[in-house]
């Protein structure tokens, strides 16, 4: 039997949201392919790129694109996927999106590091407007897990191999690849930034880190040391079996919140020696000595397209709650 008034089905009949893509990269390009599958929910309304013709191709429509991101902006929608990179043009688009009352998805880290002081107060809240889960962990649930933690006991510190790019770098290193190799092979892998410097200068871990605290402490670190891995000669250590790992760690000392990014030696028995390739994984230990450990794959078409979609499901069951409540107010007036 079916109840038509029913608001599961009311939600089911519910016109799609409707999706801007800025990007159709590794990321972009998998989440387009994700929501091309789920019409009922979602419909991209425009696609920016930099090459239309290479995405024509693909069998992207050519009426969906534009190469003018400001042209985001142009168009009637719910919400925004950033997926760009870069730090100013997206800092900029995804404030100007949001004054404009779209909801904002991200997975640039450097863009909402960079834009973080306008961007804050979107970032807040049981309802944010902003949100950005892909741009820490790929699949790993670090800023869920951050934002759901209780109050009542509080991160006393926090340590990760944020990274997927140098892990997988020093991996190899490890068993005995030169470092350029290494490097472009995880470019070739998808999972290197569109310039890898962020990556292996530590800055890509370091806005991580950031972001992260954001989300643990509700500010940003005191202090930042920052020493990528360009240098990295060898990352395995005969005597101790050590493996070297780029640790990105927040520590809380007294009132002041430390923050650093470096290559570490880890032992075998440290949680952080065991990711393997391109893998995160982070440790929360709390005030009370709960440690909390996660582990997935921090970078990549899939792993990352899946915490974008994890975001665009949220935004939905908003946008779905809100169509909701409209539908009782509305039998509410006409009973
Ligand atoms: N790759 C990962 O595993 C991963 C993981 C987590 C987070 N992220 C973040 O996701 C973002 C995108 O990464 P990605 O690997 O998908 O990059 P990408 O493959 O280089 O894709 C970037 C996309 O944006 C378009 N684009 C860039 N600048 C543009 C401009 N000025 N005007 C118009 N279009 C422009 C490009 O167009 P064309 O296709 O025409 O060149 C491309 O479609 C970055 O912020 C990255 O940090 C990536």
């Amino acid at each position: 039997m079916s109840f038509p008034n029913h608001p599961a089905s009311l939600r089911r009949a519910a016109p799609p949201l409707r999706v801007v893509l800025l990007g159709l990269g590794n990321v972009g390009g998998g989440v387009f392919e994700r929501l091309q599958a789920d019409p009922s929910r979602f419909e991209v309304v425009r696609a920016i790129v930099r090459h239309p013709a290479r995405h024509v191709a693909m069998g992207v429509p050519a009426g969906l694109l534009s190469t003018n991101p400001w042209d985001a902006l142009n168009v009637a929608a719910d919400v925004v996927v950033e997926t760009l990179g870069g730090e100013s043009t997206a800092s900029g688009i995804l404030h100007a999106a949001l004054l404009r009352g779209r909801r904002v998805v991200s997975a640039n880290k450097l863009a909402v590091v960079a834009g973080w002081p306008a961007l804050r107060p979107w970032a807040e809240g049981p309802s944010p407007r902003l949100r950005f889960s892909a741009a820490v962990g790929g699949e790993v649930p670090v800023i869920e897990t951050l934002l759901g933690l209780d109050g009542r006991d509080p991160v006393q510190r926090l340590r990760g191999v944020l990274n997927g790019t140098c892990n997988f770098v020093l991996d190899r290193i490890a068993a005995g690849q030169g470092y350029a190799g290494a490097l472009a092979e995880a470019q070739a892998r998808g999972f290197a930034e569109p310039d890898p410097a962020a990556d292996v200068s530590g800055l890509d871990a370091e806005c991580k880190l950031r972001l992260a605290a954001w989300a643990a402490f509700g500010r940003g670190p005191d202090t930042l040391h920052r020493q990528g891995i360009e240098h990295t000669g060898t990352a395995r250590r005969d005597a101790d079996s050590a493996v070297l790992r780029l640790v990105a760690e927040l520590v809380r000392v007294g009132g002041r919140l430390e923050g650093r990014v470096a290559p570490q030696w880890c032992p075998p028995e440290d949680y952080l020696a065991g990711a393997r390739g391109e893998e995160n994984r982070v440790e929360i230990i709390t005030g009370s000595g709960e440690r909390i450990r996660l582990a997935g794959r921090g970078a990549g078409r899939w792993p990352t397209t899946a915490s974008v979609l994890g975001d665009l499901d949220a935004v939905w069951q908003e946008h779905a709650g809100q169509r909701d409540q409209g539908f009782q107010g509305w039998r509410l007036a006409t009973a």
